[in-house]
């Protein structure tokens, strides 16, 4: 045979055009050359990377791709007939977005990271996608190489969901595990995380909950079958805890974490993100570094959690990739996309004002009599009891001591209002930290 007769008898390559090769676009160009016989065994047809789009195109690479499949161009890789799946591995609003609706419009499908994207127009991308007859998966924005959304569209899809508790977004759970065991400095924490290929860009994104904020949104959206938005979605990032937050954690038997938790209520549902207290003995406490995990309460599987690697360029890459070859087997088998699910937009996010928990509160107080009645008194008032007090760190030149209070269960709109009035006590100096409690029973 010729080797024009065995190229002409060779099945045609899929066509993949990558807008991006950072971190995670780097990771997926790596495993498309690295193990291209294992997805071409898979898929029944090779796969092709058939341009990349970048902003800089002399930065140094971790992987580096033939220089002919470069370009700064974005309509050289999404106008190419030969692009069958657009990879968006870019982040970021603009112009993603714009390139990812004109990827579908032109009947490309499309595989992306992109959890702000995902979070804020996901349904409407869905809905375009269905119309142009293409597929669209996003696994890698959630979790990382953690699968979570597959299951939950898939596994877990005659469940209704009761709750959803999760540590989804990495460079944080970096930072406190860091913070917490090793008493490293919340600065250096984050530059480690950064220079692990864990943080997003602007890293403000992951220490202020903004990146969890779009996870949970899309995992609300997925999990209640309503369209849930970050701007839904109360978000308060870790950069307020300090060392002595850890301290006194530990010492009240709980791991300070940041959590983003959903849950359906009557006619509502709730969904946040903030620092918490978690029992140390939890497994969810014990979740640390760059993994995530993410626990679904349902009404049939009961609870069931996933845990993994929630960032970093290969663990990212394989859910990419995962979605890569997925949408390609559909190509393959000439598979029509799934109809977009309903989403009932009857149910809306309760105001965070209606939360009820317990809490954690460290004061700075001044040291002398009748301080520890009057913050009693303001919290009584409310209707907040008490059920533990510890003075700790006596400041004798200055006459101060720390106030570590642990509440019972209390509305969030009567500890908002006593935040206030504390803060107006001539005797506290300083409200330290207010850090929301979670049992998880
Ligand atoms: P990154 O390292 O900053 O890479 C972004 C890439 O996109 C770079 O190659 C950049 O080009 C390119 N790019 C950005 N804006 C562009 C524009 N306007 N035109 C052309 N190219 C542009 O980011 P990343 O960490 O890989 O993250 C990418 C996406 O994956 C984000 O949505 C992120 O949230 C998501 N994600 C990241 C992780 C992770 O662990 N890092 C995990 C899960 C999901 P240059 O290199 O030339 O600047
Ligand atoms: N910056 C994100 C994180 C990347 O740290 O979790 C994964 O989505």
């Amino acid at each position: 045979m010729t080797d024009e007769t065995k190229r002409a008898n060779e099945p045609a390559a899929i066509g993949i055009g990558l807008l991006g090769m950072g971190v995670v676009g780097s990771g997926v160009a790596r495993v498309l050359f690295e193990k291209g016989g294992l997805l071409a065994g898979i898929v029944g047809r090779p796969l092709s990377l058939k341009g990349v789009l970048l902003r800089d195109p002399g930065k140094t690479r971790s992987f580096d791709v033939p220089a002919d499949l470069i370009t700064t161009d974005v309509q050289a890789i999404i106008d190419n007939p030969d692009v069958d799946i657009v990879v968006e591995a870019m982040g970021g609003q603009d112009p993603a977005l714009d390139y990812i609706v004109r990827s579908i419009e032109l009947g490309k499908h499309l595989a992306t990271a992109n959890k702000e994207v995902m979070a804020r127009h996901g349904p409407d991308i869905l809905a375009l996608a269905r119309e142009k007859g293409v597929h669209v998966l996003f696994e890698a924005s959630v979790a990382g190489g953690t699968p979570i959304i597959a299951p939950l569209l898939r596994d877990l899809l005659a469940n209704d969901v009761i709750a959803i508790h999760a540590i989804i977004n990495g460079t944080t759970n970096y930072i406190l595990t860091k913070m917490d065991q090793e008493g490293v400095d919340f600065e250096v924490a984050l530059r480690e995380a950064q220079d692990l290929g864990y943080a997003e860009a602007d890293p403000a994104d992951d220490v202020e909950g903004t990146d969890a904020a779009y996870k949970l949104a899309i995992l609300s959206t997925l999990a209640f079958r309503t369209r849930v938005s970050d701007a839904d979605v109360h978000r308060e990032g870790i950069t307020r805890l300090r060392a002595r937050d850890f301290l006194y954690a530990r010492e009240l038997g709980y791991t300070v974490k940041l959590m983003a938790i959903a849950r359906k209520m009557d006619a509502s549902i709730q969904a946040r993100v903030h620092p918490v207290f978690v029992p140390a003995e939890q497994l969810i406490a014990k979740v640390d570094g760059v993994l995530n995990a993410v626990e679904i309460e349902t009404d049939l599987a009961g609870r069931v959690l996933f845990h993994g690697r929630g960032a970093g360029a290969l663990p990212t890459s394989s859910a990419l990739v995962a979605d890569i070859v997925d949408i390609s087997r559909n190509i393959v088998g000439n598979v029509t996309p799934l109809r977009s699910f309903k989403l009932d937009k009857g149910v809306a996010v309760a105001p965070m004002a209606e939360l009820e928990t317990k809490y954690y509160l460290r004061l700075s107080v001044a040291d002398r009599p009748g301080v520890l009645a009057q913050i009693a008194r303001i919290l009584g008032d409310l209707g907040i009891s008490i059920d533990s007090v510890i003075q700790k760190a006596k400041d004798e030149v200055a006459r101060q001591a720390e106030l570590v209070l642990m509440t019972q269960s209390a509305k969030e709109a009567s500890m908002q209002q006593a935040l206030q009035m504390l803060q107006d006590l001539e005797a506290v100096v300083e409200i330290g930290n207010m850090v929301r409690v979670e049992d998880l029973d």
